[in-house]
């Protein structure tokens, strides 16, 4: 005959199952942020996006059960990043949509299914008593903690929904470097260090010639590149067709630029090109990188090259002079170098 477990044991047992549920949605968002540095409630956002082409901010809050304030906040996190754009209405100024950038799009086929998915789809297969009997239970628990009242979205996440991939990676107290010192942690890919540039500078993500933000376009974009690439500047018509080619060219549909822009004045850039190559060449080349003189030295360089790196779809390769300054950051960044690059010039 099964003897009846004493009182203190299930009391006991019933802690550790909700400590289980806990940790689980906890590693699950950790691993989330460590394979692809985004939260729960950003792959849900990019989720609708991608399936449903552009919708209004408005339908996303409401496709995802969020409010308008918190969708705002998770779409700027995913825009800062060059993984979604907002776009105008052509017919309606004031109507803003969101849609997916490529760097999205690729993050997003490597993405394994979110825990919410999985759980969803095993507590759809139950019948309809023990569903129901689930939801009386945790209603219950939820009553229990006095959490009855609180509100929620139906969405898995240990931590707020808005909140960063930094405050979860680093459980909200990244370490923080003292004083002038330069000593950094070793190169992480993904992780900026102190960045202490200007917040008010917003990064664009530019696919084609007529995707540049207001007020600034391709003449200025090669302006600002000849200016701010010397000693290293190439003349304006290579400049350009650099940045042509990244739009496209023979097999090279894919490239981008990216802008870093202040107030309506370029303040850094970056151009990626696609090689139309794979496996021994990189897929991707970074052409070119520059920020504005009276910006360097507080994170830029290193957030453009970075969001640059995150979005591209496979590898990249870039030159850099033995003498220029830039190496040591590229090396920060990850790059390695392995092989010299020869020429024979005719
Ligand atoms: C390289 C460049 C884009 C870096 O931008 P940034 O916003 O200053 O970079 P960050 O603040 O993220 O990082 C600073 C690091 O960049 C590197 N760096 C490269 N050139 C630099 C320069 N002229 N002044 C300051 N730092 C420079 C250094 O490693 C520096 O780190 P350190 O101060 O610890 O040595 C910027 O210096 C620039 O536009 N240089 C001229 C154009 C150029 O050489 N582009 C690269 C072509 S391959």
């Amino acid at each position: 005959m099964k003897t009846q477990k004493p009182k203190q044991e299930i009391l006991d047992d019933v802690l550790v199952e909700l400590r289980r549920i806990v940790r689980s949605i906890d590693l699950h968002s950790k691993k989330l942020i460590q394979t692809h540095r985004l939260t729960i409630p950003q792959v849900v956002l990019l989720r609708q996006i991608q399936s449903r082409g552009r919708l209004s901010l408005s339908d996303l809050a409401r496709h995802t059960s969020l409010s308008n304030a918190t969708v705002t906040g998770i779409v700027d996190r995913l825009e800062a990043r060059s993984l979604v754009r907002r776009v105008r209405s052509e017919t309606d100024r004031r109507q803003v949509f969101v849609e997916i950038l490529p760097g999205g799009a690729s993050l997003m086929k490597t993405m394994p299914p979110l825990l919410q998915e999985s759980f969803t789809r095993k507590l759809q297969d139950l019948e309809k008593w023990e569903q129901a009997q689930i939801l009386s239970s945790l209603g219950r628990i939820a009553n229990l903690m006095n959490a009855d009242t609180m509100d929620a979205s139906p969405i898995l996440a240990h931590h707020a929904l808005t909140a960063s991939e930094e405050d979860i990676a680093g459980g909200g107290n990244p370490s923080k470097t003292t004083g002038e010192s330069k000593s950094e942690a070793p190169a992480s890919p993904g992780r900026s260090a102190q960045s202490k540039y200007d917040p008010e500078i917003r990064l664009h993500c530019v696919l084609s010639p007529d995707g540049f933000p207001p007020g600034l376009d391709m003449e200025k974009l090669v302006d600002f590149l000849h200016e701010s690439l010397k000693p290293y500047e190439d003349n304006p018509k290579d400049i350009a067709q650099g940045i042509r080619d990244a739009f496209s060219g023979a097999g090279r549909e894919g490239g981008f630029l990216l802008i870093a822009e202040h107030r309506g004045r370029i303040v850094g850039a970056l151009v990626m090109q696609k090689t139309g190559m794979k496996g021994y060449v990189p897929e991707n080349l970074l052409l070119f990188v520059a920020v504005a003189p009276d910006q360097r030295g507080k994170g830029l360089g290193r957030k453009l090259v970075e969001e640059a790196v995150h979005s591209a779809d496979g590898n990249v390769k870039l030159h850099v002079e033995y003498d220029n300054p830039a190496r040591r950051l590229y090396e920060r960044v990850g790059f390695t170098s392995k092989y010299a690059e020869m020429r024979y010039v005719k």
